[in-house]
């Protein structure tokens, strides 16, 4: 299944699929300098840079990402780490076929770039990853996967985040794994 990822940060996720021999035939970006973007380049896959300012709207660079997924025939869009909102035009061209990783247990959490700052800061002692569908509703989309992860003494961001990343590096490929299954048994959904 052809795959197109929108990445907007560090791309572990992007190269986590690419390594693991998933058919990824495009990347877009809003933030062409980040390492994302730069891992795209180096492998040779398709890279389309949209960043906002080359565009009058977030729906102008949404007909520009989704023309780019749509011309490199991509059937499922993977959101890594994508730090924009999808617009009307794109949402309806890839309907039921966008999902999107986010470092919670949704719907704690959601609807923020700042979830590990949220969970270390609430005091629970777990938070995890989510893959879901995207919807217009931010992060509120029919849930497709989730790991649990916990919170340990002394964690700061960026030990959680690292945990919290080994979660999502395996639950994304299985969430792609039953969307494949999903699309095979009802083409029709788009
Ligand atoms: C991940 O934590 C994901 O949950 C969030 O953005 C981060 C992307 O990480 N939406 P990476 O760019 O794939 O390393």
């Amino acid at each position: 299944m052809k795959i197109g990822v929108a990445v907007s940060g560090q791309g572990s996720n992007l190269r986590n699929l690419v390594e693991r021999g998933f058919e990824v035939v495009a990347v877009a970006t809003n933030r062409p300098s980040c390492r994302a973007a730069a891992f795209a380049r180096q492998r040779g896959i398709a890279l389309a840079e949209l960043p906002q300012k080359a565009f009058d709207s977030a729906e102008q660079r949404d007909v520009a990402m989704r023309d780019f997924f749509a011309g490199r025939g991509v059937e499922l869009v993977v959101d890594a780490g994508f730090d924009r909102i999808h617009t009307r035009p794109f949402l309806e061209a890839f309907q039921n076929r966008i999902i999107n990783v986010h470092p919670s247990l949704l719907p704690e959490f959601a609807g923020g770039m700042d979830a590990l700052e949220q969970a270390l800061a609430s005091g629970v002692r777990r938070t995890g990853a989510t893959v879901h569908i995207v919807t217009a509703d931010l992060d509120a989309g029919p849930i497709l996967l989730q790991e649990s992860v916990p919170i340990l003494d002394g964690d700061t961001v960026e030990t959680l985040r690292e945990r919290v990343h080994e979660a999502e590096h395996r639950i994304l490929p299985q969430a792609i794994r039953l969307m494949e299954t999903r699309i095979a048994n009802s083409p029709s959904v788009r």
